[in-house]
């Protein structure tokens, strides 16, 4: 299949309905409001997601392998702007070019079809689609086998991607931790061809990358996330592990192995392979993070865990059972002196996305917001939550009936005091009218739902990952 038509119903799971692609980058602004902007609003609400254009299978066609595009609003002053726009990196290009696809994506990567990467020309595609970083005053658009690409703002160009001065030796995590207060950024790659498997990375608040060590793991794995407090960086050597036997039997490449167990690694910020304290828990799977933090001797990390997974397939793969693979807030305390592990579900429901504000990350946090699951459809979400630490309680905000979003980030308020003192940010799409919005929802009021709903001229496509970038950071 040469080029993806937009917007037009698919078998495809990840190319129906709102997945399906738009054509066209835009621009809007003098939008509909039902509510009102908050005045107290200044910055950019960013949303990346995989936007195909052309692909070498509609049928094989995995949601992981669409080029990047950028959904953002600038908000100042009561006022709303709207660009979407490709990351357009040198892949992406050259398809552009040819009119065709050149590569070919990871569920066609056993087809005899030979690909057409030009010589010269990457042999793979940094697709850019997954997640933001913000560092030092650096907007990146994140693709985890990749190098970051770093995005002009306001205007979303594609600048170009970075090896940091080629101290960069590995691929780049699309969750780097950014301490909000030292201003460092915590990275690492993973490799599921060669070892070290983990390769660990600090890039100081300048920008200068300063640190970089191995981390020994006894197989490949999918690390989507990892997390860091002020004292470590966090490592979960969890059990989704790449068997191409179990792919030649006609099992999944990438797929749920529960005799692997699951460990999570401690390793001081600036320490070595040698200095990791690995921690035996309960086996599991986490595909995001929240947040992680020092109390004493114990290290709390808290994440959306599930009991299985079904990346292979995102969700969707016949006889799979979403309320395994489904996460809930779950939290690890690991004890540094003793080695001993407390861990336990924090709240029933069933979510991912999970966030917390970006200020107070690597740090503790009171309050984790996530994006509620629905319970039937694969990687789809009904609300968003918001669990309070301190109160060991959960709220709920529902967008209704045929209405589902995505990832909401916090976004803290101008003059901001307290840690839930802003927004929850997120795209909606009511997908009985087929009508995109934005919603604004006062993050100390969640329940009460959006003070804001921006009425979108052009259709969302549903994405993976939010960010916020404060107009004055
Ligand atoms: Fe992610």
């Amino acid at each position: 299949m040469p080029q993806v038509n937009a917007g037009a119903p698919s078998e495809n799971f990840f190319l129906n309905g709102n997945f399906s692609p738009v054509a066209e980058e835009r621009d809007a602004e003098e939008m509909e409001v039902i509510g009102s902007i908050p005045q107290d609003l200044a910055g950019h609400f960013l949303r990346i997601g995989p936007n195909p254009v052309y692909v070498f299978s509609e049928e094989a066609y995995h949601t992981f392998d669409g080029d990047g595009m950028i959904h953002a609003i600038e908000f100042d002053n009561g006022s709303a702007r709207y660009r979407n726009r490709f990351v357009q990196n040198e892949g992406f290009k050259l398809e552009q070019e040819r009119g065709d696809w050149i590569y070919k994506g990871m569920n066609s990567m056993m087809d005899p079809t030979p690909p057409r990467v030009p010589e010269g020309a990457p042999t793979g595609k940094n697709l850019a689609n997954t997640a933001f970083a913000y560092h030092n005053n650096t907007l990146y658009a994140l693709h985890e086998p990749s190098q970051p690409t770093i995005i002009g703002l306001p205007d979303l160009t594609t600048i170009g991607t970075t090896d940091f001065n080629g101290k960069l030796t590995h691929p780049f995590t699309a969750h780097p931790k950014v301490d909000g207060k030292s201003g460092e950024m915590m990275t690492y790659g993973y490799s599921f061809m060669s070892e070290p498997y983990v390769t660990y990375s600090v890039i100081n608040a300048e920008g200068e990358l300063v640190h970089s060590t191995p981390v020994t793991i006894p197989k490949p794995v999918f690390m989507h996330d990892f997390a860091a407090s002020e004292k470590y960086s966090v490592f979960l050597d969890f059990p989704i592990t790449l068997d191409i036997e179990r792919a030649i039997s006609g099992g999944p490449a990438l797929g749920f192995e529960a005799d692997h167990g699951s460990r999570i690694g401690l390793l001081p910020r600036h320490g070595t392979d040698a200095d990791i304290q690995w921690f035996e828990v309960e086996t599991g799977v986490v595909v995001h993070t929240a947040n992680a933090w020092d109390d004493g001797d114990e290290l709390i990390l808290q994440a959306s865990r599930s009991i299985n997974a079904d990346i292979a397939g995102a969700g969707t793969s016949e006889g799979n059972n979403l309320s395994e693979n489904q996460g809930k807030l779950y939290e690890w305390r690991l004890n540094t002196k003793t080695g001993e592990v407390a861990e336990r579900t924090l709240s029933d429901f069933p979510c991912d996305f999970t966030r917390v504000n970006d200020v107070y990350a690597c740090h503790a946090t009171r309050y984790v917001y996530a994006a509620v699951f629905n319970p039937t459809r694969p990687f789809t979400f009904d609300g968003v939550m918001k669990y309070d630490n301190t109160e060991d309680s959960t709220e709920v905000f529902r967008f209704g009936e045929n209405r589902h979003g995505g990832e909401a980030v916090f976004a803290p308020k101008v003059d901001a005091k307290e840690e839930d003192d802003g927004y929850l940010i997120c795209f909606v799409h009511d997908e009985a009218r087929d009508q995109s919005e934005c919603q604004i929802i006062d993050a100390r009021d969640v329940v009460a739902g959006p003070v804001a709903r921006i009425i979108m001229p052009f259709r969302v496509p549903y994405g993976f990952h939010s960010g916020w970038v404060s107009a004055n950071s």
